[in-house]
């Protein structure tokens, strides 16, 4: 197997950041490092196992909103090529080019000339393959919608997201050759995502396991409805009910992260916000698409027996979310590396132990 660590010291991450980044160094904000105003704190920020944020919303704000592009950490890039595990000659498919990185390391291990990379964003496809020029590295920098592919370069022996998905777009199964490998982070709704690494068959599906949890930025396509989930719940507000529950809704936030994944694959179609400070948490289930579709909150308050629960909507949300939990505490808290999943034409599905036995 490739040494990956052996790669890295050949392609060096400060060669890819940008002169500017944000690195989460404390509580608080993150903290933007400008290269020319601390030359210094920049060496240091970047040979940290850290993500660093390279752009935010898109590149229409400077520091605020939602982090759009991001180097990922040092060890989890090399956790995921290291699933990948490409051969020599290997035709591999990158989708979210970021800064070029993770092009220039798979440029590295199978040639240029076998690595395609998909960027949404113009501008980020412009600077990364500059760097990519300045490595000495030429792979094919598209731009466009990584849920599509690459057709034209199509068969890939491998395909590698550094985006996470809610769902596997199917293109990338299409475009895989029987035998090919798929990993992704895959981020199912709830909170954090995790490892996924697909095997494609000779019927047209692709089937795998996941691994550790991996909390990447989703694919642009597969965004939720944006906003805080108070305002997006005041935009649906209507009929609300409200009943009382003993179970903490802390438990979905920090519990493992198989919780995420079973409980969304058994509530589809939903998202959870989570806020906490020393007077408590708020737990929101809303769904993904849709500000004024169905949603719950639920209400932790320190010493109390039971927590006030909110809900409206054709959906009972918490009614579902909690249904989920307890089927998953009832099967033994069972480990993200038992669940899996087999991705179709038309659905995917998530597995408990074997394909044989969805969720
Ligand atoms: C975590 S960053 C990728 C890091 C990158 N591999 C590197 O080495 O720097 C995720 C990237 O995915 C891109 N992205 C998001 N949605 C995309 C889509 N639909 N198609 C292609 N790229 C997308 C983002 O613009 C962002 O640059």
């Amino acid at each position: 197997m490739t040494d990956w660590h052996n790669v890295i010291g050949s392609v060096p991450r400060s060669s890819f950041t940008p002169d500017v980044v944000w690195a989460d160094l404390g509580p608080g904000p993150w903290a933007r490092v400008d290269r020319a105003a601390d030359p210094g704190e920049w060496e240091r920020v970047v040979a940290l196992d850290q993500p660093l944020v390279t752009q935010f919303e898109d590149g229409k704000a400077e520091g605020e909103g939602l982090a759009t592009s991001s180097l990922s950490m040092p060890e989890m890039v090399v956790g995921f090529l290291e699933q990948l595990d490409p051969y020599d000659h290997h035709r591999v498919l990158e989708i979210g080019t970021g800064s070029g990185w993770t092009a220039a390391l798979l440029s590295a291990r199978v040639g240029a000339e076998n690595v395609t990379t998909v960027e949404i964003s113009p501008e980020l496809a412009v600077r990364a393959g500059e760097r990519l020029r300045a490595a000495g590295f030429a792979p094919r920098v598209v731009v466009g919608d990584g849920a599509e592919g690459w057709a034209d370069g199509a068969p890939y022996d491998r395909v590698h997201a550094t985006c996470a998905v809610s769902r596997v777009p199917y293109a990338w199964v299409e475009q895989t050759r029987v035998g090919g490998v798929i990993v992704t982070p895959f981020s199912a709704g709830y909170g954090y995502g995790a490892v996924l690494r697909l095997d494609v068959l000779d019927d047209g599906t692709a089937v795998g396991r996941f691994g550790g949890s991996a909390d990447y930025m989703l694919l642009r396509s597969q965004r939720p409805a944006g906003g805080a989930a108070r305002t997006w719940a005041r935009a649906a507000e209507r009929d609300v009910r409200v009943r009382r529950t003993r179970l903490d809704p802390r438990a979905l936030r920090y519990g493992p992260v198989s919780v995420d994944l079973a409980v969304a694959a058994m509530v589809p179609g939903v998202v959870s916000r989570f806020y906490s400070d020393a007077d408590g948490a708020t737990l929101w289930v809303l769904e993904r698409d849709d500000h004024r579709g169905s949603w719950a909150s639920v209400e932790y308050e320190p010493g109390q027996a039971d927590f006030e629960v909110q809900q409206a909507g054709d959906r009972s949300l918490w009614d579902e979310t909690e249904d989920a939990y307890l089927r998953w505490l009832r099967w033994g808290r069972p480990d993200i590396t038992r669940f899996g999943m087999t991705v179709g034409a038309d659905a995917q599905r998530v597995w408990l132990d074997e394909p044989g036995n969805p969720v």
